[in-house]
Protein backbone atom coordinates (compact mmCIF):
# COMPACT_ATOMS: atom_id res chain seq x y z
CA UNK A 1 0.00 0.00 0.00
CA UNK A 2 1.47 3.57 -1.01
CA UNK A 3 -0.35 7.02 -0.36
CA UNK A 4 0.45 9.21 -3.38
CA UNK A 5 -0.54 12.64 -3.11
CA UNK A 6 -1.54 14.40 -6.78
CA UNK A 7 -2.14 18.12 -6.61
CA UNK A 8 -4.11 19.99 -9.20
CA UNK A 9 -6.20 16.57 -9.76
CA UNK A 10 -9.41 18.78 -10.37
CA UNK A 11 -7.93 20.20 -13.52
CA UNK A 12 -7.56 18.86 -17.23
CA UNK A 13 -4.42 16.19 -17.26
CA UNK A 14 -4.84 16.04 -13.32
CA UNK A 15 -7.92 14.37 -13.31
CA UNK A 16 -6.96 12.27 -16.28
CA UNK A 17 -4.04 10.92 -14.58
CA UNK A 18 -6.09 10.47 -10.54
CA UNK A 19 -8.51 8.25 -13.05
CA UNK A 20 -5.34 6.67 -14.36
CA UNK A 21 -3.95 5.86 -10.97
CA UNK A 22 -7.12 5.03 -9.10
CA UNK A 23 -8.05 2.70 -11.60
CA UNK A 24 -4.88 0.92 -12.48
CA UNK A 25 -3.41 1.00 -8.79
CA UNK A 26 -6.20 -0.25 -6.75
CA UNK A 27 -3.18 -0.53 -3.81
CA UNK A 28 -2.67 3.08 -3.88
CA UNK A 29 -4.69 5.31 -1.80
CA UNK A 30 -4.44 8.46 -3.69
CA UNK A 31 -4.81 11.66 -2.09
CA UNK A 32 -6.08 14.40 -5.03
CA UNK A 33 -5.47 18.18 -3.32
CA UNK A 34 -6.65 20.94 -5.12
CA UNK A 35 -8.24 24.61 -4.69
CA UNK A 36 -10.84 24.33 -6.94
CA UNK A 37 -9.60 27.71 -8.78
CA UNK A 38 -12.22 28.17 -11.96
CA UNK A 39 -10.20 25.37 -13.73
CA UNK A 40 -10.79 22.83 -10.96
CA UNK A 41 -13.64 20.80 -11.29
CA UNK A 42 -14.98 18.04 -9.16
CA UNK A 43 -17.10 17.01 -11.91
CA UNK A 44 -13.87 15.97 -13.33
CA UNK A 45 -13.80 13.13 -10.52
CA UNK A 46 -17.35 12.36 -10.25
CA UNK A 47 -16.53 8.64 -11.75
CA UNK A 48 -13.98 7.80 -8.88
CA UNK A 49 -15.34 9.81 -6.21
CA UNK A 50 -16.91 7.10 -4.57
CA UNK A 51 -13.69 4.96 -5.01
CA UNK A 52 -12.40 3.39 -1.91
CA UNK A 53 -8.39 3.91 -2.59
CA UNK A 54 -9.75 8.15 -3.40
CA UNK A 55 -9.84 11.42 -1.24
CA UNK A 56 -10.30 14.17 -1.86
CA UNK A 57 -9.05 17.27 -0.19
CA UNK A 58 -9.48 20.89 -0.60
CA UNK A 59 -6.60 23.23 0.20
CA UNK A 60 -3.84 25.71 -1.52
CA UNK A 61 -0.56 24.37 -2.14
CA UNK A 62 0.59 27.55 -1.18
CA UNK A 63 -1.06 27.31 2.64
CA UNK A 64 2.07 26.23 4.81
CA UNK A 65 0.58 25.23 7.77
CA UNK A 66 -1.98 23.06 5.71
CA UNK A 67 0.48 21.50 3.37
CA UNK A 68 2.72 20.55 6.33
CA UNK A 69 -0.93 19.16 7.89
CA UNK A 70 -1.83 17.10 5.04
CA UNK A 71 1.76 15.80 5.04
CA UNK A 72 1.79 14.52 8.56
CA UNK A 73 -1.29 13.08 8.19
CA UNK A 74 -1.28 11.02 5.23
CA UNK A 75 2.40 10.33 5.18
CA UNK A 76 2.69 10.21 1.29
CA UNK A 77 5.58 7.82 -0.26
CA UNK A 78 4.72 10.23 -3.52
CA UNK A 79 3.79 13.50 -5.15
CA UNK A 80 2.80 14.01 -8.62
CA UNK A 81 2.87 18.09 -8.37
CA UNK A 82 0.44 19.36 -11.04
CA UNK A 83 -1.45 22.25 -9.46
CA UNK A 84 -0.55 25.22 -11.37
CA UNK A 85 -1.69 28.40 -12.93
CA UNK A 86 -2.05 27.35 -16.55
CA UNK A 87 -3.20 29.78 -18.92
CA UNK A 88 -0.49 32.06 -20.75
CA UNK A 89 -3.00 34.70 -21.58
CA UNK A 90 -4.49 35.37 -17.97
CA UNK A 91 -0.51 35.26 -17.16
CA UNK A 92 -0.63 38.52 -19.32
CA UNK A 93 -3.72 39.77 -17.05
CA UNK A 94 -1.93 39.05 -13.84
CA UNK A 95 1.41 37.70 -13.57
CA UNK A 96 1.45 37.57 -9.38
CA UNK A 97 -0.94 35.02 -9.60
CA UNK A 98 1.14 32.72 -11.16
CA UNK A 99 4.57 33.52 -9.00
CA UNK A 100 2.43 32.97 -5.80
CA UNK A 101 0.79 29.20 -7.30
CA UNK A 102 3.69 28.32 -9.39
CA UNK A 103 6.63 29.40 -7.22
CA UNK A 104 5.61 29.58 -4.03
CA UNK A 105 3.34 27.09 -4.22
CA UNK A 106 5.85 24.41 -5.42
CA UNK A 107 8.75 25.41 -3.03
CA UNK A 108 5.80 25.16 -0.10
CA UNK A 109 5.56 21.13 -1.43
CA UNK A 110 9.43 20.50 -1.41
CA UNK A 111 9.56 22.21 1.71
CA UNK A 112 6.95 19.73 3.33
CA UNK A 113 8.12 16.87 1.33
CA UNK A 114 11.52 17.14 2.33
CA UNK A 115 10.37 17.96 6.50
CA UNK A 116 8.24 14.80 6.17
CA UNK A 117 10.68 12.73 4.26
CA UNK A 118 13.85 13.59 6.46
CA UNK A 119 13.94 10.21 8.03
CA UNK A 120 14.55 8.23 4.88
CA UNK A 121 14.17 9.47 1.25
CA UNK A 122 13.98 5.59 0.07
CA UNK A 123 11.17 4.73 -1.69
CA UNK A 124 10.25 8.16 -2.07
CA UNK A 125 9.57 10.50 -5.29
CA UNK A 126 8.71 14.18 -6.13
CA UNK A 127 7.46 14.27 -9.48
CA UNK A 128 6.96 17.98 -10.82
CA UNK A 129 4.90 18.40 -13.90
CA UNK A 130 5.88 21.13 -16.31
CA UNK A 131 5.49 22.53 -19.65
CA UNK A 132 7.63 22.83 -23.13
CA UNK A 133 6.85 26.73 -23.19
CA UNK A 134 10.16 26.72 -20.28
CA UNK A 135 12.60 26.24 -23.30
CA UNK A 136 11.19 29.13 -25.25
CA UNK A 137 10.24 29.54 -29.05
CA UNK A 138 11.49 27.69 -31.74
CA UNK A 139 12.15 29.33 -35.50
CA UNK A 140 11.01 26.83 -38.19
CA UNK A 141 13.44 24.36 -37.11
CA UNK A 142 14.75 22.01 -34.50
CA UNK A 143 13.04 20.58 -31.62
CA UNK A 144 13.40 20.94 -28.29
CA UNK A 145 15.18 18.36 -26.26
CA UNK A 146 16.42 18.12 -22.30
CA UNK A 147 19.41 20.05 -22.72
CA UNK A 148 17.57 23.25 -24.28
CA UNK A 149 18.57 26.12 -22.49
CA UNK A 150 15.37 27.91 -20.36
CA UNK A 151 14.75 30.95 -22.49
CA UNK A 152 10.81 31.32 -20.56
CA UNK A 153 9.05 34.78 -22.56
CA UNK A 154 5.77 34.50 -20.60
CA UNK A 155 4.92 35.43 -16.99
CA UNK A 156 3.28 31.76 -17.62
CA UNK A 157 6.46 30.06 -18.51
CA UNK A 158 8.71 32.12 -16.26
CA UNK A 159 6.35 31.12 -13.39
CA UNK A 160 7.46 27.29 -14.68
CA UNK A 161 10.99 27.72 -15.23
CA UNK A 162 11.53 28.99 -11.81
CA UNK A 163 9.12 26.09 -10.10
CA UNK A 164 11.85 23.73 -12.50
CA UNK A 165 14.51 25.41 -11.07
CA UNK A 166 13.90 25.07 -7.75
CA UNK A 167 12.75 21.55 -7.89
CA UNK A 168 16.14 20.71 -9.30
CA UNK A 169 17.82 22.79 -6.21
CA UNK A 170 15.96 20.71 -3.99
CA UNK A 171 17.69 17.47 -5.83
CA UNK A 172 21.30 19.01 -5.63
CA UNK A 173 21.01 20.77 -2.46
CA UNK A 174 19.17 17.84 -0.33
CA UNK A 175 19.29 14.92 -2.23
CA UNK A 176 15.34 14.78 -2.50
CA UNK A 177 14.48 12.30 -5.22
CA UNK A 178 12.70 14.65 -7.71
CA UNK A 179 12.12 13.62 -11.40
CA UNK A 180 10.86 16.80 -13.78
CA UNK A 181 9.08 16.40 -16.99
CA UNK A 182 8.28 18.66 -19.63
CA UNK A 183 5.22 18.40 -21.97
CA UNK A 184 3.90 19.61 -25.29
CA UNK A 185 0.35 20.81 -25.68
CA UNK A 186 -2.27 18.16 -24.54
CA UNK A 187 -5.53 18.26 -25.98
CA UNK A 188 -8.58 16.29 -24.91
CA UNK A 189 -11.84 15.79 -22.66
CA UNK A 190 -12.22 17.95 -19.83
CA UNK A 191 -10.08 21.07 -20.45
CA UNK A 192 -11.45 24.52 -19.38
CA UNK A 193 -12.53 26.55 -22.58
CA UNK A 194 -9.72 29.15 -22.44
CA UNK A 195 -7.93 26.96 -24.40
CA UNK A 196 -7.89 26.88 -28.17
CA UNK A 197 -9.28 23.50 -28.85
CA UNK A 198 -12.23 23.77 -26.25
CA UNK A 199 -12.81 27.52 -26.94
CA UNK A 200 -13.27 26.73 -31.03
CA UNK A 201 -15.60 23.98 -29.99
CA UNK A 202 -17.82 25.38 -28.05
CA UNK A 203 -17.63 29.13 -30.47
CA UNK A 204 -18.10 27.00 -33.54
CA UNK A 205 -21.64 25.40 -31.47
CA UNK A 206 -23.09 29.00 -30.81
CA UNK A 207 -21.83 30.02 -34.03
CA UNK A 208 -19.39 32.37 -32.49
CA UNK A 209 -16.33 34.01 -33.91
CA UNK A 210 -13.26 32.09 -33.78
CA UNK A 211 -10.67 34.09 -32.66
CA UNK A 212 -7.00 33.43 -33.82
CA UNK A 213 -4.37 35.33 -32.81
CA UNK A 214 -2.37 37.20 -35.64
CA UNK A 215 -2.38 34.87 -38.98
CA UNK A 216 -2.48 31.57 -36.91
CA UNK A 217 1.31 30.75 -38.31
CA UNK A 218 2.55 29.97 -34.60
CA UNK A 219 2.71 26.00 -34.10
CA UNK A 220 2.26 23.71 -31.03
CA UNK A 221 2.81 19.95 -30.77
CA UNK A 222 -0.33 18.04 -29.61
CA UNK A 223 -0.34 15.26 -27.17
CA UNK A 224 -3.93 13.30 -26.69
CA UNK A 225 -4.68 13.78 -22.76
CA UNK A 226 -4.12 9.98 -21.69
CA UNK A 227 -0.90 9.84 -23.79
CA UNK A 228 0.26 12.04 -21.09
CA UNK A 229 -0.80 10.45 -18.63
CA UNK A 230 0.33 7.28 -19.54
CA UNK A 231 3.84 9.06 -19.76
CA UNK A 232 3.28 10.30 -16.00
CA UNK A 233 3.03 7.05 -14.79
CA UNK A 234 5.44 5.25 -16.35
CA UNK A 235 7.96 7.85 -15.33
CA UNK A 236 6.46 8.06 -11.69
CA UNK A 237 7.34 4.60 -11.30
CA UNK A 238 10.02 4.14 -14.26
CA UNK A 239 12.08 7.09 -14.36
CA UNK A 240 15.34 7.99 -12.50
CA UNK A 241 16.14 10.60 -10.30
CA UNK A 242 17.35 13.94 -10.89
CA UNK A 243 15.93 13.16 -14.35
CA UNK A 244 14.03 15.38 -17.01
CA UNK A 245 11.88 13.55 -19.75
CA UNK A 246 10.48 15.51 -22.37
CA UNK A 247 6.89 14.23 -23.63
CA UNK A 248 5.35 15.19 -26.95
CA UNK A 249 2.98 14.24 -30.04
CA UNK A 250 5.63 14.50 -32.79
CA UNK A 251 2.60 16.36 -33.92
CA UNK A 252 2.96 19.72 -35.51
CA UNK A 253 0.18 22.08 -36.39
CA UNK A 254 -0.24 25.10 -37.18
CA UNK A 255 -3.13 27.03 -35.14
CA UNK A 256 -4.84 27.98 -38.41
CA UNK A 257 -4.74 24.39 -40.28
CA UNK A 258 -5.57 22.85 -36.78
CA UNK A 259 -9.10 24.94 -36.66
CA UNK A 260 -9.44 24.23 -40.24
CA UNK A 261 -9.14 20.70 -39.48
CA UNK A 262 -11.93 21.18 -36.43
CA UNK A 263 -14.51 23.38 -38.59
CA UNK A 264 -14.59 20.23 -40.74
CA UNK A 265 -14.95 17.57 -38.20
CA UNK A 266 -17.56 20.12 -36.43
CA UNK A 267 -19.40 20.45 -39.76
CA UNK A 268 -19.66 16.77 -40.22
CA UNK A 269 -21.12 16.31 -36.63
CA UNK A 270 -23.48 19.10 -36.36
CA UNK A 271 -25.02 18.46 -39.81
CA UNK A 272 -23.61 21.42 -40.89
CA UNK A 273 -22.75 22.27 -45.44
CA UNK A 274 -18.93 21.77 -45.91
CA UNK A 275 -17.08 25.38 -44.86
CA UNK A 276 -19.92 26.44 -42.64
CA UNK A 277 -17.84 26.45 -39.23
CA UNK A 278 -14.41 28.06 -40.86
CA UNK A 279 -16.40 31.13 -42.07
CA UNK A 280 -16.71 31.77 -38.18
CA UNK A 281 -12.66 32.43 -37.84
CA UNK A 282 -11.78 35.69 -36.92
CA UNK A 283 -8.00 36.91 -37.28
CA UNK A 284 -7.49 39.36 -34.29
CA UNK A 285 -4.44 40.91 -32.94
CA UNK A 286 -2.02 38.72 -31.59
CA UNK A 287 -1.02 37.83 -27.85
CA UNK A 288 1.57 40.03 -26.27
CA UNK A 289 4.83 37.71 -26.87
CA UNK A 290 3.14 35.10 -28.80
CA UNK A 291 5.86 32.32 -29.01
CA UNK A 292 5.96 30.86 -32.87
CA UNK A 293 6.90 27.04 -32.27
CA UNK A 294 7.35 24.93 -30.04
CA UNK A 295 8.22 21.06 -31.24
CA UNK A 296 9.30 18.01 -28.35
CA UNK A 297 12.02 15.47 -28.76
CA UNK A 298 10.76 13.04 -26.56
CA UNK A 299 13.35 10.43 -27.89
CA UNK A 300 15.07 9.96 -24.29
CA UNK A 301 11.41 8.72 -22.92
CA UNK A 302 10.43 6.74 -25.96
CA UNK A 303 14.39 4.69 -25.96
CA UNK A 304 14.55 5.08 -22.34
CA UNK A 305 11.46 3.77 -21.00
CA UNK A 306 9.40 2.60 -23.87
CA UNK A 307 6.51 5.33 -24.02
CA UNK A 308 4.93 6.25 -27.21
CA UNK A 309 1.36 8.16 -28.48
CA UNK A 310 -0.99 5.78 -29.03
CA UNK A 311 -3.36 7.98 -30.70
CA UNK A 312 -3.41 9.51 -34.64
CA UNK A 313 -4.25 13.40 -34.11
CA UNK A 314 -7.60 13.46 -36.52
CA UNK A 315 -8.67 10.27 -34.36
CA UNK A 316 -8.11 12.14 -31.59
CA UNK A 317 -9.56 15.69 -32.74
CA UNK A 318 -12.50 13.64 -33.20
CA UNK A 319 -13.03 11.58 -29.97
CA UNK A 320 -12.03 15.03 -28.58
CA UNK A 321 -15.07 16.68 -30.42
CA UNK A 322 -17.44 13.94 -29.49
CA UNK A 323 -17.06 14.65 -25.84
CA UNK A 324 -17.60 17.89 -25.62
CA UNK A 325 -20.57 17.50 -27.85
CA UNK A 326 -22.03 15.06 -25.62
CA UNK A 327 -21.16 17.14 -22.21
CA UNK A 328 -23.07 19.98 -22.73
CA UNK A 329 -23.74 21.05 -19.38
CA UNK A 330 -20.27 20.44 -18.35
CA UNK A 331 -19.37 23.22 -20.94
CA UNK A 332 -22.16 25.06 -20.00
CA UNK A 333 -21.85 25.10 -16.12
CA UNK A 334 -18.64 26.59 -16.46
CA UNK A 335 -19.09 29.01 -19.04
CA UNK A 336 -22.03 31.35 -17.52
CA UNK A 337 -20.81 33.39 -14.59
CA UNK A 338 -17.07 34.60 -14.24
CA UNK A 339 -16.19 32.86 -17.98
CA UNK A 340 -18.32 35.46 -19.29
CA UNK A 341 -16.33 38.65 -17.87
CA UNK A 342 -12.95 36.87 -18.62
CA UNK A 343 -13.92 36.21 -22.03
CA UNK A 344 -15.06 39.97 -22.76
CA UNK A 345 -12.07 41.28 -21.06
CA UNK A 346 -9.76 39.27 -23.24
CA UNK A 347 -11.28 39.44 -26.58
CA UNK A 348 -12.32 42.11 -27.69
CA UNK A 349 -12.98 40.84 -31.11
CA UNK A 350 -11.99 43.49 -33.89
P1 LIG B 1 -5.66 23.26 -15.33
O1 LIG B 1 -5.62 24.74 -15.27
O2 LIG B 1 -6.71 22.58 -16.12
O3 LIG B 1 -5.73 22.67 -13.84
C1 LIG B 1 -4.98 23.19 -12.80
C2 LIG B 1 -5.55 22.64 -11.50
O4 LIG B 1 -4.74 23.15 -10.42
C3 LIG B 1 -6.99 23.05 -11.21
O5 LIG B 1 -7.74 21.95 -10.76
C4 LIG B 1 -6.86 24.11 -10.13
O6 LIG B 1 -7.98 24.16 -9.26
C5 LIG B 1 -5.61 23.63 -9.40
N1 LIG B 1 -4.93 24.72 -8.71
C6 LIG B 1 -4.60 25.93 -9.21
N2 LIG B 1 -4.03 26.69 -8.26
C7 LIG B 1 -3.98 25.92 -7.13
C8 LIG B 1 -3.49 26.12 -5.82
N3 LIG B 1 -2.94 27.30 -5.46
N4 LIG B 1 -3.58 25.13 -4.93
C9 LIG B 1 -4.14 23.95 -5.28
N5 LIG B 1 -4.65 23.70 -6.49
C10 LIG B 1 -4.56 24.68 -7.42
O7 LIG B 1 -4.21 22.83 -15.81
P2 LIG B 1 -3.75 21.63 -16.76
O8 LIG B 1 -3.84 22.07 -18.16
O9 LIG B 1 -4.44 20.39 -16.33
O10 LIG B 1 -2.20 21.57 -16.37
C11 LIG B 1 -1.77 20.77 -15.27
C12 LIG B 1 -0.26 20.89 -15.14
O11 LIG B 1 0.35 20.45 -16.34
C13 LIG B 1 0.24 22.32 -14.92
O12 LIG B 1 1.32 22.27 -14.02
C14 LIG B 1 0.71 22.77 -16.30
O13 LIG B 1 1.73 23.73 -16.19
C15 LIG B 1 1.21 21.46 -16.86
N6 LIG B 1 1.15 21.34 -18.33
C16 LIG B 1 0.00 21.58 -19.01
C17 LIG B 1 -0.05 21.39 -20.38
C18 LIG B 1 -1.31 21.63 -21.18
O14 LIG B 1 -1.27 21.56 -22.40
N7 LIG B 1 -2.45 21.87 -20.57
C19 LIG B 1 1.10 20.96 -21.07
C20 LIG B 1 2.28 20.73 -20.34
C21 LIG B 1 2.28 20.90 -18.97
O1 LIG C 1 3.01 23.89 -24.58
C1 LIG C 1 2.40 23.50 -23.38
C2 LIG C 1 1.45 24.57 -22.92
O2 LIG C 1 0.34 24.54 -23.81
C3 LIG C 1 1.00 24.40 -21.48
O3 LIG C 1 2.09 24.53 -20.63
C4 LIG C 1 -0.06 25.43 -21.12
O4 LIG C 1 -0.55 25.18 -19.81
C5 LIG C 1 -1.20 25.33 -22.10
O5 LIG C 1 -2.15 26.35 -21.86
C6 LIG C 1 -0.70 25.45 -23.54
O6 LIG C 1 -0.24 26.80 -23.83
P1 LIG C 1 -0.59 27.52 -25.22
O7 LIG C 1 -0.53 28.96 -25.00
O8 LIG C 1 0.19 26.93 -26.33
O9 LIG C 1 -2.13 27.00 -25.38
P2 LIG C 1 -3.46 27.77 -25.85
O10 LIG C 1 -4.50 26.73 -26.02
O11 LIG C 1 -3.75 28.94 -24.99
O12 LIG C 1 -3.04 28.31 -27.28
C7 LIG C 1 -2.64 27.42 -28.31
C8 LIG C 1 -2.26 28.29 -29.52
O13 LIG C 1 -3.45 28.90 -30.01
C9 LIG C 1 -1.33 29.41 -29.19
O14 LIG C 1 -0.45 29.63 -30.28
C10 LIG C 1 -2.23 30.63 -29.02
C11 LIG C 1 -3.36 30.34 -29.98
N1 LIG C 1 -4.68 30.86 -29.59
C12 LIG C 1 -5.13 30.56 -28.34
C13 LIG C 1 -6.35 31.03 -27.92
C14 LIG C 1 -6.87 30.73 -26.53
C15 LIG C 1 -5.42 31.60 -30.47
O15 LIG C 1 -5.01 31.84 -31.62
N2 LIG C 1 -6.63 32.07 -30.06
C16 LIG C 1 -7.12 31.84 -28.81
O16 LIG C 1 -8.24 32.31 -28.51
Amino acid sequence: MKTILITGGAGFIGSHVVDLFVEKYPNYQIVNLDALTYAGNLENLKHVAEKSNYIFEKEDITNVDAINRLFAKYQFDGVIHLAAESHVDRSILDPLSFVKTNVLGTVNLLHAAKESWKSSFEGKRFYHISTDEVYGSLSCEGKFKETTSYDPRSPYSASKASSDHFVRAFYHTFHLPIVVSNCSNNYGARQFPEKLIPLAINNIKYNKPIPIYGKGANVRDWLYVKDHASAIDLIFHQGSDGETYNIGGNNEWTNIDLIRLLCEIMDKKLGRSAGTSARLITFITDRAGHDLRYAIDSSKLQQELGWKPSLQFAEGLEKTVEWYLDNEVWMTNITTGAYQQYYEKLYKLN
